[in-house]
């Protein structure tokens, strides 16, 4: 990857210049980093996800289009990161890490439908339902949603742990978490919303899965009481300066960029950061959320891939 200040070199710049002066030696390696994980989640996500000639096709073929299709890979990563992050290793989590990327492209594949954000492209191609008709796509959706629970309970881990990490990916998924955000996302389309909405949405719809992401690899990793805290901490803010950056790039970057829609939270009247603060305050709340998640890693011993994907959260191009 380039350095830090290329990756800076965008429009973020002026507002992150603090943040960017901590972290610039830290911080190259950080898109090969995630590269390698995505590689070891795809890997696993093709043997796991149904082979497309296996009855029904229709469907299994749209759960391989969507859920291996060009996406960063980040909850994955910060799954095996935080694994990492206290002493265990990154394959150790590798299905947890591919059960949540599932519930994330079922995530992806609703928010596009007709319904719910009527979106055409995602990861640079026809979004699921554009491919292969509504009726695959909600199905589609359904199965990799199904597929993810599936995945966790059959890992090798046993016993409370994993009682827990189905625990804890049911409540992030559901109406506390991103279900749950997504209501309130749509209910709020066209209409002025409150600071407290506005974090209610976010947190839910985004950071909860990001957050429990975190906590599963602290908690398949055997990690303290005290670390599993720290890495949900750590993935609430996360998520949080997350989604504050996927709002700031639909409204200022280009759909060949990302390789889904742009400009479509205005057009909706969506409930975003920018919309409801303005561009600058915007920048400056998704730099502060990344100083409190770096703040949360304080204590764990092999923090630095962490670190890495934190600042990768607010200064990503797509
Ligand atoms: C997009 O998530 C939806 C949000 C929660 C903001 P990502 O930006 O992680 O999407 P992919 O996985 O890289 O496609
Ligand atoms: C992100 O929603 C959250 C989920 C998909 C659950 P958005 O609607 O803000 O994300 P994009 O911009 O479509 O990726
Ligand atoms: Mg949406
Ligand atoms: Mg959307």
């Amino acid at each position: 990857m380039g350095t830090l200040r290329r990756t800076f070199g965008g429009y973020f710049h002026p507002a992150w210049a603090d943040l960017h002066r901590q972290v610039d030696s830290i911080e190259v390696g950080v898109e090969s980093q995630l590269k390698a994980y995505a590689l070891l989640t795809d890997d696993r996500l093709s043997t796991l996800i149904p082979d497309p000639n296996t009855r029904p096709e229709a469907l299994h073929q749209a759960m391989r289009y969507s859920c291996l299709a060009p996406g960063k890979r980040l909850r994955p990563a910060l799954c095996m990161a935080s694994a990492e992050a206290i002493g265990a290793t990154a394959a150790s989590v590798l299905d947890a890490a591919c059960a949540l990327e599932m519930v994330h492209a079922f995530s992806l594949i609703h928010d596009d439908l007709p319904a719910i954000d009527d979106d055409d492209l995602r990861r640079g191609q026809p979004s699921c339902h554009k491919k292969f008709g509504e009726a695959i796509a909600i199905l589609a959706g359904d199965a990799l949603f199904a597929l993810a629970y599936e995945t966790l309970a059959s890992s090798k881990h046993r016993g409370p742990a994993v009682v827990e990490c189905l625990k804890i990916l049911s409540k992030s998924a559901g109406s506390d978490g991103l279900v749950g955000g997504e209501v309130v996302d749509v209910e709020s389309e066209g209409k002025q919303v409150n600071e407290q909405t506005l974090e209610f949405i976010h947190s839910r719809k985004t950071g909860s899965l990001i957050s429990a992401s975190c906590q599963i690899g602290a908690i398949l990793g055997a990690g303290t009481d005290e670390q599993i805290s720290a890495l949900a901490d750590f993935g609430r803010h996360v998520g949080l300066a997350f989604q504050i950056a996927d709002d700031l790039l639909n409204e200022l970057s280009t759909a060949e960029a990302l390789g889904k829609a742009a400009g479509s939270d205005r057009a909706r009247m969506k409930a975003t950061y920018p919309a409801v603060y303005g561009i600058e305050a915007t920048r400056a709340a998704a730099s502060k959320s990344v100083e409190s998640a770096l703040a949360a890693l304080k204590t764990l011993p092999k923090s630095e891939n962490l670190a890495g994907l934190a600042r990768f959260a607010i200064e990503r191009l797509n």
